[in-house]
């Protein structure tokens, strides 16, 4: 028998693997990049699982003059190239035969008509049974149209006992203000338990295993805390510049593509306390409450607790590459960051004093994405003389992308006569303990929305609460001098000023 019991809580809420109800899945969007590289591939691996219903079905939603078959030749294309399992033909017939299209405008109510009788067919031919996931990969100012569309023509709630679910891709906002009035709109159509909000970094494995790591093991966590761990450093770097997205860029910057969502996840599962179940409104309750808990920047203060950044022209992976303000679809004197590091204080029993430092650029030297936590030094030097400062404190690094692993450091004697003293790991690599290669995060997170598990989705007030922490750095910064653009090289590990934010001559950012 498995162990439920409640002093066992995170096991509790852990699910065996389970297979959806039948259901269809309609993609917004449908002639675009994130359907072609990402959703349907993950679609398509879930298939190849077998952890799709009998008979599931694929309808597209988008403008372009597409047929049918155009539409399944299209994903074929791409899917044999970005597919991480290959395609394998007779898989992907049966797969492509639940696969239709609708061309309509978002703001054209016929289409939405079009869509309601193309449900109800799938529903009788295909035994949906009424079961829809909605799917919003589209530009950002389409949601609220589509939304509205889809609450008058009727379909935010399911004939018969059958579920409807939808899911709304980042960014979810782009302030405070406007993520208030998105979440608004969203609410006159569904209900918040119908709502997924993707952020697709809570989909990786690593990210999940933040969790695990942290209430899967006794020995770990009462060390997590202002006693024991100096400060945390929370990296997202990119080699990567703009790859033809100008145009989104200019108007994003890092902090809002980067910042906002991602980091603020990967902060919240580290800082969080644990939640009474791995259950969907457990787990956001007490992410929720660890962004209330982080000290709020007056814009004043910005200044004080972030460094923004934009890089020039340099050197990435031994290629010559242009600055920002040289790539096509930005302005040749742009203000927009590419790079952030700020400093946040969660004001908290648990956290009271430690800073949180987080930082995302994009053409740094490397790509990787890791949470470092580093403890305190030991409290004095028993060998030799030389000063504690010599001895590198203990830094457990967990590697969310890529060589995904888990990484404790500690001292150690060198092997001779002298006390000498040394850095060594203790490494834990996901490749080489299981040996299996892990699914695309789109994989999880497309399953758990039909699935009805809302855990890796962000609610409604945890993406204000994040954007209410974001949007008054944003006010500063327009209000402080403009910084002087640009201000590192690509290739490099952004601003020397981010140093400043470090507060102790013993801390540094990590090299990486
Ligand atoms: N691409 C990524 O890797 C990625 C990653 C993370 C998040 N996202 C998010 O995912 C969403 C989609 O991104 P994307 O890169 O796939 O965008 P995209 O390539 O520009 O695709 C946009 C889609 O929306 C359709 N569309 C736009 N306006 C329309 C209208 N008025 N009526 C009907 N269809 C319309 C387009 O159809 P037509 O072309 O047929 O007009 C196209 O299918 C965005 O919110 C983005 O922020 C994307």
């Amino acid at each position: 028998m498995s162990d439920t019991s409640p002093t066992n809580p995170l096991r509790a809420g852990m699910r065996m693997q389970r297979t959806p109800e039948p259901c269809t899945v309609v993609i917004f969007g449908a002639t675009g990049d994130l359907t072609h590289r990402k959703l349907v591939p993950a679609l398509y691996n879930l298939q190849r699982e077998r952890l799709l219903p009998p008979g599931f079905s694929v309808v597209g939603f988008a403008r372009r003059d597409w047929s049918d078959d155009f539409f399944r030749d299209s994903l074929l294309k791409d899917a044999k190239e970005f597919s991480r399992s290959g395609i394998d033909p007779n898989l992907w017939g049966s797969f492509a035969e639940g696969m239709s299209y609708i061309q309509a405008s978002f703001d054209d109510p016929a289409g939405y008509a079009a869509l309601a009788v193309r449900l109800r067919e799938l529903d009788e031919q295909r035994g949906a049974s009424g079961n829809r996931l909605f799917y919003l990969s589209t530009p950002p100012e389409s949601y609220a149209t589509i939304i509205q569309q889809l609450g008058a023509a009727g379909l935010a709630r399911s004939p018969g006992n059958g579920w409807t679910r939808i899911i709304i891709e980042k960014p979810f906002g782009r302030d405070l203000t406007s993520a208030r009035a998105l979440n608004a709109e969203v609410h006159n159509v569904f209900d918040e338990q119908q709502v997924y909000r993707i952020d697709h970094y809570l989909g990786k494995e690593t990210v999940q295993n933040i969790l695990v790591f942290r209430f899967a093991n006794g020995i770990f966590e009462p060390l997590w805390d202002r006693r024991y761990v100096d400060h945390v450093q929370i990296t997202v770097a990119e080699t990567v510049g703009l790859e033809g997205r100008g145009g989104y860029y200019e108007h994003a910057g890092a902090m809002r593509d980067m910042v906002q969502n991602h980091l603020m996840q990967l902060l919240t599962l580290t800082a969080m306390e644990p939640p009474i179940g791995y259950r969907a409104d457990a787990v956001r309750d007490e992410k929720v409450k660890v962004l209330r808990a982080i000290r709020p920047m007056p814009p004043e203060q910005v200044d004080q607790h972030t460094v923004r950044g934009q890089y020039g022209p340099g050197t990435v992976a031994g290629q010559a590459v242009p600055g920002y303000r040289e790539e096509p679809g930005v302005a040749a004197d742009s203000m927009t960051e590419t790079y952030v590091a700020l400093r946040f204080f969660i004001d908290n029993w648990r956290w009271a004093g430690v800073p949180f430092l987080l930082r995302t650029g994009k053409r740094l030297p490397k790509r990787v994405s890791e949470i470092a936590i580093q403890f305190r030094s030991a409290p004095l030097m028993l060998f030799d003389d030389g000063p504690l400062s010599d001895i590198e404190p203990n830094v457990l690094a967990m590697q969310v992308q890529p060589d995904e692993g888990i990484t404790l450091r500690f001292d150690s004697k060198v092997p001779g006569q002298a006390n000498q003293i040394r850095p060594v790991t203790m490494d834990f690599r996901y490749n080489a303990a299981f040996g299996v290669e892990s699914p695309e995060a789109y994989e999880r997170l497309l399953l758990d929305a039909m699935l009805g598990d809302s855990t890796l989705f962000t609610r409604s007030d945890e993406v204000e609460a994040s954007w209410s922490l974001i949007t008054p750095i944003h006010q500063g910064w327009a209000q402080d001098a403009p910084p002087p653009f640009p201000n590192y090289e690509a290739g490099t590990w952004g601003p020397k000023a981010a140093d400043m934010l470090l507060g102790k001559e013993w801390r540094s950012w990590r090299r990486l």
